[in-house]
């Protein structure tokens, strides 16, 4: 099969990546404290050498006091943690690929299963975690002040340490997608609202105070989801005119490029059309975007969080969409957990040699 397109260089702004796959977001909760270790720079920097383009790092926690569920995810603050991704991004360099971070706060969640608990509770737009299950509390306008102010510290730290873009999680019903969703957004000031272009508010504050402390030539990646890990088969926008005025704000705001979550990439978003999200961003923002969901594996990650395990699949339907110019990148999650080697694998054609995923590869940093 040829794969060529996605081995073509991509270049925006501060992005410069030999190919179009990216390494997608995954916590693995291997950084005691907060902190990430060798162990952990050295996993990133296999994933650089097994021809990565573009890595985006495991979900990584702002500077609030509730912003994290799990003691072992690591923190974008404080001296230590710092210096721990200081480590990663210098061996990313220089075994050749590209990297940001992806900036997180949780918002409301369940607690952790060891019983550990951060030091205030969990905040987010109301108490709810989903309809149904209140565990947090809602955010002051001093607590969403800050927490718009530490996004713009995680990323101008970002910058700093010369990572090379930076990704806002505003996906799968965390902090951000808390503020999108109706169910969780029962504001009644000027960050909630009925229409979903009212409920960008927050996010748009967010993008602004990064925009503003990296400056205008820096790449910046916003993650989103229709889907909620609640709910499914949610859909925040449920028609082309909806998705405009839910993306059409945090673009105008300088986001720009749409990582667009899905389970399985070659889903249709709206009846009429094949086009996925992905596609559908592109189409109605004209910014360059990320597809991703299930690439290159017969089985979608809730499985996968279920303990199922998936074997390798065609990427005739992937290549036929970027060919079309659907999207710009690709993203990778499960694939690049259990072989650093998946991209020059694809690159070299040695399809008979790819290990597909198997939950064992959740328990170690490889
Ligand atoms: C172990 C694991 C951890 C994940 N953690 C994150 C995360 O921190 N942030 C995020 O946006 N998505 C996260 N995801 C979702 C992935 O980024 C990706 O969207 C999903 O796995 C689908 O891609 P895949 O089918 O190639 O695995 C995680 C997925 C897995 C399997």
């Amino acid at each position: 099969m040829n794969t060529d397109s996605l081995f073509k260089p991509f270049s925006l702004k501060t992005l410069n990546t030999k190919n179009r796959i990216v390494m997608a977001p995954m916590t693995r909760s291997f950084s005691p404290g907060g902190v990430p270790t060798d162990a952990v720079a050295e996993y990133y920097a296999k994933r650089a050498a097994g021809q990565v383009g573009l890595i985006l790092s495991e979900g990584t926690v702002i500077n609030r006091p509730s912003s994290s569920a799990d003691p072992n995810i690591p923190h974008f603050y404080g001296d230590q943690a710092l210096a721990g991704w200081q480590k990663v991004i210098n061996d990313v360099h220089a075994a050749g690929a590209q990297m940001g971070p992806q900036i997180w706060h949780q918002g409301v969640m369940e607690n952790h299963a060891s019983g550990w608990l951060p030091a205030t509770p969990f905040e987010g737009p109301s108490a709810l975690q989903r309809p149904g299950f209140e565990n947090g509390i809602p955010m002051t306008d001093a607590a969403i002040a800050d927490t718009i102010a530490a996004f713009g510290q995680a990323a101008a730290d970002a910058k700093a340490l010369g990572y090379d873009t930076v990704e806002i999680h505003g996906a799968h019903q965390y902090l951000i997608d808390q503020f999108f969703w109706d169910a969780t957004n029962t504001r009644t000031d000027i960050y909630g609202g009925k229409t979903l272009s009212e409920r960008t508010r927050f996010a748009v504050e967010v993008i602004k105070e990064v925009r503003k402390r990296v400056g205008e030539d820096f790449a910046l990646i916003i993650r989103l989801s229709q889907f909620k890990p609640a709910a499914y088969d949610f859909k925040l926008a449920k028609n082309e005119s909806e998705m405009e005025q839910w993306l059409t704000p945090l673009v105008d705001a300088g986001i720009d490029i749409l990582h667009c979550s899905q389970r399985r990439f070659w889903e249709p978003e709206f009846e009429g059309s094949d086009l996925n999200f992905a596609g559908w961003a592109k189409k109605i923002t004209g910014k360059a975007t990320i597809t991703v969901g299930s690439v290159g594996l017969d089985g979608d990650f809730f499985g996968a969080f279920a303990g199922q395990s998936s074997q390798p699949s065609s990427l005739e339907e992937l290549v036929r969409r970027m060919d079309r110019g659907d999207f710009d990148l690709v993203a990778v999650g499960r694939p690049l957990l259990s072989d650093a080697n998946w991209v020059e694998k694809i690159k070299n054609n040695h399809l008979d040699e790819l290990k597909g995923f198997s939950k064992e590869a959740l328990a170690e940093l490889v």
